[in-house]
């Protein structure tokens, strides 16, 4: 089992360079099955993520090069011949966003088969949202072994209005995706507005998709027969973005978080929670700069859809807290079960309290170097945070969840003055 150890306490200093996003890569490489032509795919991060959908791709049928991967963030991709509709368990169970393959194998290839993703440690999350809008799209959908099988008509799927009744993520790029395809136009009522579902949009209107609409809660889509090929750069990761900033605010140092590509504006709803804070920081251009020597007030915070605050931020924000003057409070709306790192910084020394889906945080914490587990991706980082300030060394284990969504984190943090390790421990 790989862990972690960090010795708490150092200051930083220096510049973060932010990757390409996670959760822009996934719904994206999924995409790249609507298309019979090369695809070039650019800033693509290294994550534990990406080589499972790649993993994923290829059992479908996807030729992948990763001959520039390492180096240049680079992939190129050809779903010229789909050679399997089935997208089995042992792939999907990994990771979520695997089911994002059942809209691109459907429309296009009238026929798919998907292993159920089950829950995971943040709570139940059905799929139900995604299923009915491919049914809304003329799919049929038949549940059996734990697996999803979804037709389309004879004809392929027909455009159609897709109200749904909660926002989900997932489900609007799985209807994007399947809408492209399908003759006519559709309309997404309540769509989610992510950033990267903006990026995936982008990414299909760089192949010859018709869509409008993406980033507001209505989308429209005109069907077309085929999509053609591109190379698309991937948009840079926020949430990486505004745990480097927690970094910087939580060690009180300067540093500059560099957003390649990129539009601030994307940050903005942390970013106002940092102010509120009193963080003293500055937006220069694609830079943002932390400066050290300030005073955290504490706060109250709800997690909700964007353009308000990221759940994927709560649980760092949540450890910054630790650090502040008084007594915050979180509320989190989108997950049932995700304070799944409150026990393990309490045992770093914070004082926290959950009571249902809010979170009280008593601020002005010295906190003490421990042994903890990671649980989940956002979990593990608000512990290393943690371990940041911590007096002496925290050991997190069970880190793969960390390098399913934070390429390099130990050696970005290194070259900023982190004293963090990487070590190998038997069970
Ligand atoms: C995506 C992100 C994840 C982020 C989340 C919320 C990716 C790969 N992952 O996850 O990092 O935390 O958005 O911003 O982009 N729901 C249903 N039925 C459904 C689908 C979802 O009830 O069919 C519920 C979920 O249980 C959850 C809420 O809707 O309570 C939001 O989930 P959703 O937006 O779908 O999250 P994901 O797309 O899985």
């Amino acid at each position: 089992m790989k862990h972690i150890i960090i010795s708490g306490g150092k200051k930083l200093q220096g510049e973060f360079e932010i990757s390409g996003s996670k959760n822009a890569t996934l719904p994206i490489l999924s995409a790249t099955l609507l298309s019979d032509k090369k695809v070039q795919l650019k800033n693509v991060p290294d994550l534990l993520d990406t080589k499972s959908m790649l993993h994923l791709l290829k059992s479908l049928g996807v030729i992948v090069d990763k001959k520039l991967f390492k180096e240049k963030k680079v992939l190129n991709l050809n779903a010229h011949k789909i050679t399997s509709l089935n997208a089995k368990y042992e792939l999907v169970r990994k990771m979520r966003a695997s089911f994002l393959v059942l809209g691109p194998l459907l429309t296009r290839m009238g026929k798919a088969k998907v292993s159920l993703p089950g829950g995971c440690a943040i709570g139940t999350r059905p799929v139900n949202l995604h299923l009915q809008a491919m049914r809304k799209l003329g799919a049929s959908i038949y549940i059996e072994d734990g697996y999803v099988t979804a037709k389309s008509p004879r004809n392929g799927l027909v455009g159609n209005h897709i109200i749904f009744s909660n926002i989900s993520v997932g489900a609007t790029e799985n209807a994007i995706m399947a809408a492209v395809l399908a003759k006519g136009e559709t309309k997404i009522s309540n769509a989610a507005r992510e950033p990267e579902i903006t990026d995936l949009c982008n990414f299909l209107l760089s192949l010859g998709a018709r869509i409008e609409g993406a980033g507001t809660k209505t989308i429209s889509i005109q069907g077309v027969s085929n999509l053609g090929s591109t190379s698309y750069s991937i948009l840079f990761d926020r949430i990486e973005a505004c745990t480097y900033i927690v970094a910087g605010a939580i060690t009180n140092s300067n540093v500059v978080i560099n957003l390649p590509n990129s539009n601030s504006d994307h940050l903005k709803s942390f970013l106002l929670v940092m102010k509120k804070m009193g963080l003293n920081f500055k937006v220069i251009g694609n830079k943002v700069k932390v400066f050290k020597g300030q005073i955290l007030s504490p706060i109250k915070v709800k997690t909700e859809e964007y353009p308000g605050f990221p759940t994927d931020m709560q649980a760092q924000l949540m450890t910054l807290m630790c650090l502040s003057r008084g007594t915050s409070e979180i509320t989190e709306n989108i997950f049932e079960n995700r304070f799944m790192h409150v026990p393990e910084l309490n045992r770093l020394g914070a004082d926290i309290k959950i009571n249902g889906n809010r979170a009280v945080i008593e601020g002005n914490r010295k906190l003490i170097g421990a042994e903890v587990m990671a649980t989940d991706l956002r979990a593990s980082v608000s512990l290393i945070l943690a371990g940041l300030v911590a007096k002496g060394d925290t050991k997190i284990n069970r880190i793969y969840h960390l390098d399913r969504g934070y390429e390099n984190i130990d050696k970005k943090l290194s070259k900023c003055g982190a004293k963090i390790i990487r070590g190998f421990t038997d069970e």
